[in-house]
């Protein structure tokens, strides 16, 4: 897919370009360039402590910055990539300490998106945190980064990403494998491929592996919480997402237990309930029990949203 050279230009300047994935809109910046990856921390307004994901293009890439690529890495990236898998492996010295804040590990992944390939193929491998302002959430279209960040940060526009929430990030640099962030490629998924048992990061542990796990998240300034029995449809000031919902009203989303679409619209519910001038944003309770390997994730995501 042709990118627009004035996207490309600014890339290789070191300034930073968002851009679409199939997960959510990156911020991106040349990972080998430390001036850029200033920009990235200093736009997003982010942690220098939380490290980024490198985005690359080509599976050769993956030697610039993993010291090692152990079998299991291969067996997941030859099922999942390009696609919304992180791996988090042993670095190379050479990664700039800006990308990884001082650890030893790179988180690498191949986004599936045309624009996002097409992008790293004309400039360089790239770092991409999610597009938006530090603690909002992340943003599924292009309008989302405008009302971050107005015009200062170039977007290009490639509609709106089919997954909607973040990639799983998979630390394979240790004895077992062990999933830091939950995304829509499951735990059974990848144990399939690898006939071995993956562990998950303890999200109540003081220290978590994924720095950015602690971090603020996901929030939008109405309140979210589960809906319980005090709740009543008839306030209009409350949005409901529902699973079953057996009336039609304007402020009732019925999501018909469909769990990928409401993991793709989430961050665009929450961001809209912002401008509609919701009070809150009330969502229906639901647990793994459901069959759909997107339900931790989302679990993930409404647990930290709700617990702000
Ligand atoms: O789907 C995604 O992954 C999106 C799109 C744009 O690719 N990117 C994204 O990046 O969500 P970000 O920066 O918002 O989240 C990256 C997560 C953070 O939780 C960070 O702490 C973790 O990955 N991470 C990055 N490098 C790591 C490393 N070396 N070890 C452990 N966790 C790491
Ligand atoms: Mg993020």
């Amino acid at each position: 897919m042709p990118i627009d050279q004035k996207y490309i230009q600014a890339i290789k300047n070191g300034d930073v370009v968002a851009f679409p994935t199939e997960t959510v809109y990156g911020l991106g910046a040349d990972a080998w360039n430390s001036e850029a990856i200033a920009k990235v921390f200093e736009t997003k307004g982010r942690p220098s402590d939380n490290p980024l994901i490198v985005h690359v293009s080509d599976f050769d890439q993956i030697n610039d910055f993993a010291a090692e690529i152990p079998e299991a890495a291969q067996l997941l990236i030859e099922e999942f990539w390009p696609g919304p898998l992180t791996l988090v492996f042993k670095k190379k010295p050479e990664v700039l300490d800006a990308v990884t804040a001082g650890l030893d590990t790179i988180a690498i992944r191949m986004p599936a998106n045309e624009i996002a390939l097409s992008l790293i193929l004309e400039t360089n491998p790239l770092v991409a945190p999610s597009a938006n302002r530090s603690g909002a959430p992340s943003p599924t279209k292009a309008s989302h980064i405008k009302a971050d960040f107005g015009s200062s940060v170039l977007v290009i526009d490639g509609g709106s990403t089919q997954v909607g929430l973040e990639s799983t990030v998979l630390d394979i640099s240790g004895e077992q494998p062990m999933i830091l962030r939950p995304g829509v490629i499951g735990k059974d998924q990848i144990e399939q491929v690898l006939n071995q048992t993956v562990l998950i990061d303890d999200k109540s542990s003081e220290k978590p592996k994924s720095p950015g796990q602690k971090y603020s998240h996901y929030k939008p300034k109405a309140d979210v919480k589960w809906l319980d029995s005090e709740d009543e449809f008839e306030d209009t000031s409350s949005l409901f997402l529902l699973l079953n919902a057996e009336t039609e009203q304007q402020n009732i989303i019925n999501y018909t237990q469909d769990f990928e679409k409401l993991a793709r619209e989430l961050y665009d519910r929450f961001r809209q309930a912002d401008l509609d001038g919701y009070k809150k944003v009330i969502i229906e309770p639901f647990d793994d029990r459901y069959d759909s390997s997107v339900i931790p994730a989302l679990l993930n995501r409404i647990e930290k949203a709700t617990s702000l």
